[in-house]
């Protein structure tokens, strides 16, 4: 559920008409809805209240926006970031550091150096080297880091190939079959508080049994390690529960993830944690765009739209779909693809999509693209950066200005030999 709804036939982001915003922030904009994202924050802590210890750390990437990072926190829940860049953001939204979990395969020196100064509450450890970096570094200031060692389950999660984290050909974590001895080497070294593991087998999962073949292998891991005499208090389940994406879809729901998770996780006896990311911002958001053409093609007509791949790059990079939708409907339908203006055939948001009729100047919404959506956006063809509004209630407020290209341009020069 969402609160993006028609009411007498204009689609409304809570109490706020979606033209009014396109009037006054200008078009494409990204416009998201806090009672939507409390709601799944909600939801998802409440289709896990039968475990009973957990740590929810908001996927960061999904959707940086510090606004938006300002509501997770007031629902309590912390950060998964995979960069200082990302952590600096959750800390300035007034998330604690020891709710920060610090993920990536290529965390740099200088990051774990700041990371650790800054006290984030958790690294996951993506290799035995990474481990002994982060061990020397705390080390050497006095202090102990707190880590988790990632493992790569070598599990299909069935999701799209270039969103998979859990196969052993994938660059994650540390194969499963050598984690139980490179867990004793790094818990032996000084610097370091190897607490447990975790696991993230891919985004956009929209099946469970990969995710029980998953943790049933780590909480097997989880036993041995105590054999060894290991103390292990946490386990972090990642992310990756999918949402749906086109009217109709049915997928696996937090409370059936949470019954999953209870489940496997019953005789564990740690603090289970978890990264959800798309679950929490997909639907919480939207790109409003404007029509600027219809043009007749060979087949279907082509509706240009102002939004390009630079500002939602699913489509173009995964194949993924988004509905479109018209902001204000007339009960026509028709075939088109929507496009973009840029200079590249993978600016394709729909193809022979059956869709509202639309024409030059209508508004449409592309729906779910709360997530993977702004944050993944670029300037490219000398575009603006696209500008993020937070809706609540009646209220709303730009919470991410449009980059002009003026700006990107100020920042670059010429060299004095080209002068
Ligand atoms: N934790 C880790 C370690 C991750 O790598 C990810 C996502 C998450 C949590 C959050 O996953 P989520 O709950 O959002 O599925 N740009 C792609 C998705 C890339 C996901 C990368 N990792 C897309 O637009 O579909």
């Amino acid at each position: 559920m969402d609160h993006f709804q028609y009411r007498d036939g204009v689609l409304f982001a809570e109490d706020v008409a979606l033209p009014t915003i396109a009037e006054t922030v200008g078009t494409p904009v990204y416009v998201y809805s806090e009672a939507t994202l409390r709601r799944h924050a909600r939801v998802f802590r409440e289709a896990l209240s039968g475990v009973p210890r957990t740590h929810f750390a908001f996927a960061v990437k999904s959707n940086p926006n510090l606004a938006v990072l300002r509501v997770l926190k007031d629902e309590g829940f912390g950060a998964d970031v995979v960069s200082i860049g990302e952590a600096r953001r959750a800390l300035a939204a007034g998330m604690p550091a020891a709710d920060i979990v610090f993920s990536g395969v290529g965390k740099t020196d200088a990051e774990l150096d700041e990371a650790v100064e800054a006290g984030i509450g958790q690294f996951n450890l993506e290799s035995e080297e990474e481990g002994i970096e982060l061990a020397r570094i705390a080390h050497e200031k006095g202090l102990t880091a707190t880590g988790a060692l990632r493992v790569n389950p070598d599990v299909d999660a069935g999701t799209h190939d270039k969103i998979s984290t859990g196969k052993a050909d994938n660059k994650f974590g540390v194969p499963i079959f050598a984690a139980k001895e490179i867990f004793a080497r790094l818990a032996a070294l000084p610097g370091m508080n190897l607490r447990g593991l975790a696991v993230h087998i891919g985004s956009q999962i929209t099946n469970l049994d990969p995710s029980r073949a998953a943790f049933g292998k780590i909480g097997a891991l989880v036993a041995e390690l105590r054999a060894d005499g290991h103390t292990i208090t946490h386990v972090d389940l990642g992310g990756g529960l999918g949402v749906p994406y086109r009217a109709g879809e049915t997928l696996p729901t937090p409370a059936e993830y949470g019954a999953l998770v209870a489940e496997v996780t019953a005789d564990w006896d740690v603090t289970v944690m978890f990264e959800p990311g798309r679950v929490i911002s997909g639907n919480s958001g939207v790109l409003v765009s404007q029509v600027i053409r219809v043009k007749r093609g060979a087949n279907h007509p082509f509706i240009v739209v102002d939004a390009a791949m630079n500002d939602l790059a699913r489509p173009a990079m995964y194949d993924a779909w988004h509905d479109v939708v018209a902001v204000e409907p007339k009960g026509e339908r028709l075939t088109a693809n929507v496009v973009g203006p840029i200079c590249e055939s993978s600016d394709t948001f729909a193809k022979n999509r059956e869709m509202d009729a639309v024409e030059t100047g209508d508004l449409v919404a592309f729906r779910t693209a709360g997530a993977y959506g702004a944050t993944m956006a670029n300037t490219y063809n000398s575009r603006p950066l696209v500008p993020e509004v937070l809706v609540s209630g009646d209220r709303y407020a730009v919470v991410a200005n449009r980059i002009e290209p003026a700006t990107i341009l100020a920042a670059e020069q010429v060299p004095d030999w080209l002068k």
